[in-house]
Formats: C-alpha cells, sequence, structure tokens
C-alpha cells in the first residue's frame, strides 16, 4: 500500500498512526483492511497490482512494515511470524565461518538459536559481556562480521553502550545488531545511534496485548536490506495477514502505553527496592544500576520490565505464585502485567550454560492497570 501522505516530519505517535496506514484506495475504509487472501488476480502474464502471491508480499503486511520502518527510523522494514524468525534472517546473512560476538544475557532463544541452529551449520560465536571493552578485544577476531546487542537484556536488564559498540565494531568492519525488544522504539532508537540492524519481537511491547506472534527487523543498509528480504521470502517466515493487522492494531499506541508501562515500572520499583524480601532490583532506572548513566542518554525512560532477586529459589517460587493482579506466564510488553521465573520458565534453554540465570531471580512485565492495584499486589505478594 503506497503512503499518498509525507509523514517524515511527524512526531512518532503520529506516524505510528499514519505511516503505511492511509484510507484504503479502493474503498476509503479508514482502517488498513485484512486482506486475506493468498493470492492475486493478473490482467496478463506478469502484470498485477504490486502483490503476486503472498507470501513475498501482502497489502497488510506492507503497511505494517512501513510503520516497522519509520518508528525505528528506518528506510527498509521487514516483519516475520516471530521474533526468532527475524533473528535467523539477519543471522543467514552471514556465511558459515563468520564470528558474532553476542551479549552474553540474552534472550535464552537467541542463543539457543545461535548455539543449536546457526553453530553447527559453521556460525561461530562468542558470548561477552559488551560493557567491558577489554572482554570485546579479547573475543574479537580477524572473522568477527556482527556484534549482537540485547539492551536492555532479558531478563538480567544490562545495559549495553550502542553508540561505543557500534563505533568499535565499524572500525573493524563488522555491523551491529539490535535486540530493541525491550526498549522498543518509543524509548530507544538504535539507528541514530549507529546500528545497523534492529530486530523485535513484536510479540511484546510493538504488539502489545499478548494476543500475536511476531518479529521485525529494520535497516537503513540498501545492502543488508537485499539478502534479509530475499531471506524473508525464500525461507518463508512471514506473518499472516492476521496477525500483520493485529500487530499494526497494537503499535498504533505504543508511545501511550509505554508512557503507562514506565509510569508504574517505576511505582513498583520503589516498592521492591522497600521491600525486606528482596535482595536486589534491577532496573536500569535506578542509580545504583551500573548501567544507569549510559540508559539515561540512550534511551527517554526506562521502561516497564523488572527483575529483582530474593534470598534463595525457593522464595523466589513462593512469590511467583503468590501475586494475584500480575498473572504467572511468560513473555512480556502486554497491556496486563506478568510474573515469572526465568530460571525454570522463558530462560530454560540456557540451563547449564554461560548464560544460566540465577535461580532466585524474578521478572515482571509492569502493564497498564492501575498503578494502586499493581504496587498493592507487589506488597502482599512479597509480604
Ligand atoms: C528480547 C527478546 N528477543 C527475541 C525474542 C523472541 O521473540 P519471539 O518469541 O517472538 O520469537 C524474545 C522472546 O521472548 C525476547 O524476549
Amino acid at each position: 500500500m503506497t503512503t499518498q501522505h509525507d509523514w517524515t516530519d511527524a512526531g512518532f505517535a503520529t506516524r505510528a498512526i499514519h505511516v503505511g496506514q492511509d484510507p484504503d484506495p479502493h474503498t476509503g475504509a479508514v482502517i488498513v483492511p485484512v486482506y486475506q487472501t493468498s493470492t492475486f488476480a493478473q490482467s496478463e502474464v506478469g502484470e498485477h497490482k504490486g502483490w503476486d502471491y503472498a507470501r513475498s508480499g501482502n497489502p497488510t503486511r506492507d503497511a505494517l512494515q512501513a510503520a516497522l520502518a519509520s518508528l525505528e527510523g528506518g528506510r527498509h522494514g521487514f516483519a516475520f511470524a516471530s521474533g526468532l524468525a527475524g533473528s535467523d534472517a539477519v543471522l543467514r546473512t552471514l556465511s558459515p565461518g563468520d564470528h558474532v560476538v553476542m551479549a552474553n544475557d540474552v534472550y535464552g532463544g537467541t542463543y539457543r538459536q545461535l548455539a543449536r541452529v546457526h553453530q553447527p551449520w559453521g556460525l561461530q560465536f562468542d558470548p561477552v559481556d559488551l560493557s567491558d571493552v577489554d572482554a570485546v578485544e579479547a573475543a574479537w577476531r580477524d572473522n568477527t562480521r556482527m556484534v549482537w546487542i540485547e539492551t536492555p537484556t532479558n531478563p538480567l536488564m544490562s545495559i549495553f553502550d550502542i553508540r561505543a559498540l557500534s563505533d568499535f565494531a565499524h572500525d573493524r568492519g563488522a555491523i551491529v545488531v539490535v535486540d530493541n525488544t525491550f526498549a522498543t522504539p518509543y524509548l530507544q532508537q538504535p539507528l541514530s545511534l549507529g546500528a545497523d540492524v534492529v530486530v523485535h519481537s513484536t510479540t511484546k511491547y510493538i504488539g502489545g496485548h499478548s494476543d500475536v506472534v511476531g518479529g521485525a527487523v529494520v535497516t537503513n543498509d540498501d545492502d543488508l536490506a537485499a539478502p534479509i528480504a530475499f531471506l524473508q521470502n525464500a525461507i518463508g517466515g512471514v506473518p499472516a495477514p492476521w496477525d500483520s493487522w493485529l500487530t499494526l492494531r497494537g503499535l498504533k499506541t505504543l508511545a501511550i502505553r509505554m508512557r503507562a508501562h514506565c509510569a508504574n515500572a517505576h511505582a513498583v520499583v520503589e516498592a521492591l527496592v522497600s521491600s525486606p524480601a528482596v535482595t536486589q532490583v534491577l532496573y536500569p532506572g535506578l542509580r545504583t544500576h551500573p548501567g544507569h548513566d549510559i540508559a539515561a542518554v540512550q534511551m527517554r525512560d526506562f521502561g516497564g520490565m523488572i527483575s529483582f532477586r530474593m534470598v534463595d529459589q525457593d522464595a523466589a517460587l513462593k512469590a511467583c505464585a503468590r501475586f494475584r493482579v500480575f498473572t504467572l506466564a511468560e513473555s512480556l510488553g502486554g497491556v496486563e502485567s506478568l510474573v515469572e521465573h526465568p530460571g525454570k520458565m522463558t530462560h530454560m534453554s540456557v540451563a547449564g550454560s554461560t548464560l544460566e540465570v540465577p535461580s532466585d531471580l524474578v521478572r515482571l512485565s509492569v502493564g497498564i492497570e492501575d498503578v494502586e492495584d499493581l504496587v498493592g499486589d507487589v506488597e502482599q505478594a512479597l509480604s
């Protein structure tokens, strides 16, 4: 779908609602329709209106891709069936024998994909503490082609300096990929900080309502966009029209939701900090957080994700079971608050690896319910 109005200079919330989403030229429908079709009529062989087969392209998906690209400040946006399908496409732009320096605290599924899918096919990688320049230098090899950053990380909420790492990688001929799932483009724009590619699990804040799984890849680099476009079609990990539509509907309210997530998270952090049952709160908004100063510069606010530690695993598991407003469930970034135990839930896949997470860790995805209800629930769960 072509955008008739130029929204380039519009603000973030305006672009979320309008880019790629002009009224339907055929019917005037204000909302982009769900083009639930697998194929498109051709007037003659090879003559069509821009779409020929729905794996290669679909107008609903195109609208989503245009909006995603605009929100990240990129020229090229690609939607995938899941965040991991998007990561897979980005990693496949590398060649066997290439080496990836990856943050040593990434989403467990990203680590599993590198370790158990790409490594057996010939990619090499090292998980590294990306806040330690000496460690990055030591891990660097002649064949290092990519730095994979996640910031804030899932689940330890580590912060990495996107601009400094981009300069470092570019000086050595490597590209930088940032998983921006936790921050969202509303809070952090990696391309403007020097990164080459942004990836998302749109399942999380971008979709925002825990009703659809999806992924996104955005870049400004034409040379990277071409292979990603090829892989999107050649491998076919694309979102269905309905899933594209749900994600597009979700992202319209990203700005207002993120403001509410952040405000509620600040209040929940205060409650956690003052709880005697909590031994450590991991939230980049806290001045005591080692990444606070970097986060304050590269993020607009500190997000809706909080992790905290308790005396031991038993205390953490018991606390998880006591929440009432927060639902015990995997995933994050929806309007409803969630609590989980990463060690036994989302991060099982890194058990026994260098990325294993502490067993006393609890992760909260702070939703946009009334703040008094959330703080009250935290207090009763930890009492
Ligand atoms: C930071 C991060 N990146 C990537 C993913 C993978 O996304 P998906 O589950 O949509 O494949 C997740 C999933 O939890 C995640 O938290």
